[in-house]
């Protein structure tokens, strides 16, 4: 299980601090949401905040892209210092020849996909992908609430990838928390995507972090 804090709720104004504080308590990457206010209903973060992580961390970067047509901007991301791309099935008619680019420039690709999106839509790129994230809010926004539906398409998926796709990561991102990050690893998830309960946390991000994992590792042995 890897947790991966996304710092679309980190303090701007601290965001080496805040970095550092999320890595000291066992942070094993870092998640970075681009919202191009189109794809999403928001602007996020870029091209600047990648390039400045990758000289803050050496942990793996991976980059969220919520933007229409993603396929323009992936060798610009790569550049920046990105190393695990994430791609929302959603947003290009060119899936799966915009996964190749990513690969052919020697980096990681995932694809995202929407809460109302099936699982059926991946179903043909699935042995390219080294991650497939399951949004468990409609993206665009932090500190929304968990959608339990989700659930049933983790299962679903944690079933398609053990058939065609062993190695591939299945992540969620969107309200995880204390409670949810046990359901969502109990219905097969292996990485957590986790913003406000890490940044927001009352004891700075390295509790947040720790306090996840802890709840994690209790509300999963509790559901053995
Ligand atoms: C939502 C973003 C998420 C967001 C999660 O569109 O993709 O990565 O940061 O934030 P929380 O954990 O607060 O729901
Ligand atoms: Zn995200």
């Amino acid at each position: 299980m890897k947790i991966v804090p996304s710092i679309l709720a980190a303090d701007y104004w601290r965001l080496g601090e805040q970095v550092a504080e999320a890595e000291r308590g066992g942070a094993q990457r870092f998640h970075i949401d681009v919202m191009d206010g189109s794809f999403v209903p928001n602007f996020s973060l870029g091209l600047p905040i990648v390039e400045a992580m990758r000289r803050g961390t050496t942990l793996p970067l991976e980059v969220h892209l919520m933007i229409d047509r993603p396929e323009r901007y992936t060798e610009a991301f790569i550049k920046a210092g990105g190393d695990l791309l994430i791609l929302h099935q959603e947003a290009t008619p060119q899936l799966h020849r915009a996964l190749d680019q990513v690969q052919a420039l020697g980096k990681a690709v995932g694809v995202g996909l929407n809460p109302g999106t099936p699982l059926g839509t991946i179903e043909d790129v699935v042995e390219e992908l080294d991650l497939l994230l399951l949004m468990t809010v409609n993206p665009g926004f932090g500190g929304q609430k968990f959608i339990t539906s989700v659930l049933s398409k983790l299962q679903r998926a944690r079933a398609l990838l053990r058939e065609r796709a062993p190695a591939c990561e299945l992540e969620v991102d969107g309200g995880i928390d204390e409670t949810t990050g046990p359901l969502a690893l109990a219905a097969g998830a292996d990485v957590l995507v986790a913003g406000t309960c890490i940044f927001a946390h009352a004891g700075g991000p390295a509790a947040g972090v720790r306090a996840l994992r802890e709840a994690c590792a209790r509300g999963v042995s509790a559901a053995l």
